[in-house]
């Protein structure tokens, strides 16, 4: 990846619910993804329960998560939380693409988290359970903003689009933060520095 190629942000949903909130947040980060990074999704309706026997020779769709994964240079997570913590939809996919040992799609992946609940806390457990996990994982979180959609039924309108103007600002800002952190990561942050000033000076 150079600086003049786009960073590949690999998002999904840990929710299935065809009008999830979640789903909707990730299509809002599609909108305000910056200009120099794509977000692709994924969906993880069709991700098998987790059979330790299989890890070898996964299912194809797990197989297909595992690679998306590994080609992308950064993820954006975003989740509902349920009972507390993470969905097992989430929970299982993770575990899935983490195993078997020794081939951990994770493995040194920027990411960033984002979280829709219908309550006053906005899935900030679900989003901690996470920041967890990613230590076993070696992911390496942004760690702010923190975006959690509180209150998520008045945050969108009918068709499921994020109409709250702060919840967008935190959004981009989380994205375009996940961008600068993961140019870091990969040794750019200088460089990166070198060009605006480069630009500065020019104009
Ligand atoms: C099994 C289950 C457990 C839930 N637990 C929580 C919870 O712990 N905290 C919370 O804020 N909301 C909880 N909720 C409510 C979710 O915030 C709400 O259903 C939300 O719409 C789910 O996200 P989605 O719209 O993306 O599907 C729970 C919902 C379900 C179905």
């Amino acid at each position: 990846m150079s600086l003049n190629t786009k960073v590949r942000i690999l998002g999904f949903a840990g929710s299935l619910r065809r009008n999830s909130y979640n789903k909707a947040l990730l299509r809002a980060a599609q909108e305000l993804v910056p200009k120099d990074a794509i977000l692709e999704t994924f969906d993880l309706d069709g991700i098998p329960p987790f059979n330790q026997d299989l890890e070898q020779n996964p299912p194809p769709a797990v197989k297909e998560f595992k690679s998306k994964i590994r080609q992308a240079d950064a993820l954006l997570i975003v989740t509902p939380e349920y009972n507390y913590s993470v969905p097992g939809v989430l929970k299982n996919a993770i575990d899935w693409a983490s195993r078997p040992y020794g081939d951990n799609a994770f493995d040194d992946k920027p990411v960033a988290f984002a979280s829709a609940s219908i309550g006053m806390l906005g899935g900030a457990r679900a989003q901690y359970h996470l920041r967890q996990m990613s230590v076993f994982l070696n992911m390496h979180p942004v760690n702010l903003p923190e975006v959690f959609v509180t209150f998520a039924p008045q945050k969108f309108d009918a068709s499921g689009r994020l109409t709250d103007q702060d919840s967008r600002k935190f959004l981009a800002q989380l994205l375009e933060n996940l961008v600068r952190w993961t140019r870091r990561l990969k040794g750019q942050g200088k460089e990166e520095a070198r060009k605006k000033e480069i630009e500065v000076m020019a104009s």
